[in-house]
């Protein structure tokens, strides 16, 4: 879908995001020609730069997080005409009104807030007061939504006193993923999963986002976090609700996001039965306390939970979650385990396996769907489970790369589809569902289970399921 001619403003244009996703994800774009010409991309920061030293900056970003012949292409140089910078103060008055000045009256404009939260509230009100935001503008903001559901509203609140919602992008980046945009593909545009998709035929589903990375180099920020509030209250909430959710009737902004918002609404609370902490460290390898220099560390690097959603589809299937760093493997999955057939006709003897749709997020994208098949031989009806395994990559061919999900979702605020952004009212009712969960652990000084760097997570982990008679799959 063709975008129109923009001027992109990033504030934090010389910070870790900017560099890493950001910058290379237009670049990419542009290599792909959906940058219409005549943008400009206009870097907003407190570094001083000599003229022509923010395109230095870029281009040093650009080498280090772009493949090499993406580096080579004779197109970088129009990419790097296309910038622009300004100094300037967020909380200040200096720039504002050479950005004022650089800004056209004829084109889409949208403002990525790529700074902490506490300088959202300076910026909104910037923008308006040098007559920069217009009811058309868009601002694109990232987590942290808040710690809580207080500060998650008063942000809010701070943002919606200078825009609509409907010109505000929150960014998950899970959503901007092509294999979890692909969940809905698979979900509603193949007739085979669907009626399946209940509590009547699914036992439960097993949500994994595993990863080997540590803290290392964010150890301030995740020491105040922790795996819930880093990863469970937005990524792994959205890909519950993107499994567990009804059919929107579109798939469009509100039509998505109303569906989404009901999953979470639906949400049990979770006993503290239900959730299982852990912290790396322990035999040998790296521990978690060091890496963050701080020896009393209660945050959690490992969750595990056991949800339940209360309404007509999920009564009765538990919903497994899980999500930890430095773990044997990154493998971030979703298992959706179907029940055993009513009556084997086969007899006692030949027992059923199992029914198991697994997507596989990242890495080794693709879906794997394990079936009951007669083992070949003349030895009588055996049966034998295997698997209909599809990578994603192998079924559509090397020309298909899997982009990176900021530049889809960059593009779509140039669109103005907010499909893949999240609403203020869904932020809200997640945290609203976790609170209950953290001060729960607070109330009871609860400490953190520890685990193995490079294991599978803590033993209680492995209990939650094991108590049900069911059992994690293994990260591999
Ligand atoms: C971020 C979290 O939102 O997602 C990180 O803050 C985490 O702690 C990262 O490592 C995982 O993203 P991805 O795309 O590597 O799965």
């Amino acid at each position: 879908i063709p975008v129109d001619r923009f001027d992109l403003v990033i504030f934090g244009a010389t910070g870790d995001l900017a560099r890493r996703k950001i910058l290379p994800g237009l670049y990419r774009r542009w290599l792909d020609g959906q940058i219409p010409a005549g943008s400009k991309i206009i870097g907003a920061a407190r570094s001083d730069f000599a003229p022509d030293g923010f395109a230095g900056f870029v281009r040093e970003a650009l080498a280090e997080f772009v493949t090499e012949a993406e580096l080579r292409d004779d197109r970088l140089p129009g990419f790097l005409d296309m910038l622009a910078y300004v100094r300037i103060e967020a909380a200040g008055a200096d720039g504002w009104p050479e950005l004022a000045a650089l800004i056209r009256d004829d084109t889409v404009r949208a403002f990525y807030f790529s700074v902490g939260p506490s300088l959202f509230g300076d910026l909104a009100e910037r923008l308006h007061h040098h007559g920069i935001a217009t009811p058309e503008s868009r601002i694109v903001i990232e987590k942290p939504f808040g710690h809580d559901l207080a500060s998650a509203h008063a942000l809010n609140a701070t943002l919606a006193a200078f825009f609509d919602e409907g010109q505000i992008y929150r960014i998950d980046h899970y959503l901007g993923k092509e294999t979890v945009q692909n969940l809905m593909a698979v979900r509603f545009a193949n007739i085979l999963f669907e009626p399946l998709w209940n509590a009547q035929f699914i036992d439960h589903v097993q949500i994994t986002v595993a990863e080997t990375v540590g803290v290392s180099g964010r150890g301030g920020y995740y020491d105040r976090s922790g795996a819930m509030r880093d990863m469970v209250q937005n990524h792994l909430m959205q890909l519950l609700c993107l499994i567990a959710m009804e059919p929107p009737h579109r798939f469009e902004p509100d039509a998505m996001r109303d569906e989404k918002l009901k999953v979470i609404r639906a949400l049990d609370p979770v006993g503290p039965g239900d959730v299982v902490r852990g912290q790396y460290g322990g035999n040998g390898g790296q521990a978690y306390t060091d890496e963050v220099e701080n020896p009393d560390s209660r945050t959690e690097t490992f969750v595990a939970m056991k949800l339940h959603i209360s309404n007509w589809r999920w009564k009765g299937t538990p919903f497994f979650v899980r999500t930890g760093k430095r773990l044997r493997a990154r493998a971030s999955e979703i298992a959706i385990f179907f029940k055993e057939p009513p009556h084997s006709i086969f007899g006692e003897a030949e027992r059923w396996k199992e029914n198991v749709l697994v997507i596989r997020l990242q890495p080794d994208e693709g879906m794997d769907l394990r079936v009951m098949i007669k083992e070949p031989g003349p030895g009588g009806m055996r049966l034998k489970d295997v698997a209909l395994d599809m990578s994603f990559a192998e079924a559509l061919g090397a020309d298909a790369p899997i982009p990176d999900a900021y530049e889809r979702l960059i593009m779509d605020v140039i669109r103005g589809n907010q499909t893949l952004f999240m609403r203020g009212d869904e932020v809200e009712a997640a945290w609203a569902w976790i609170d209950p969960v953290i001060e729960g652990w607070e109330k009871r000084a609860d400490v953190p289970q520890p685990y193995d760097p490079g294991g599978s997570g803590p033993e209680d982990a492995l209990m939650l399921m094991h108590r049900d008679g069911r059992r994690w799959r293994e990260i591999k």
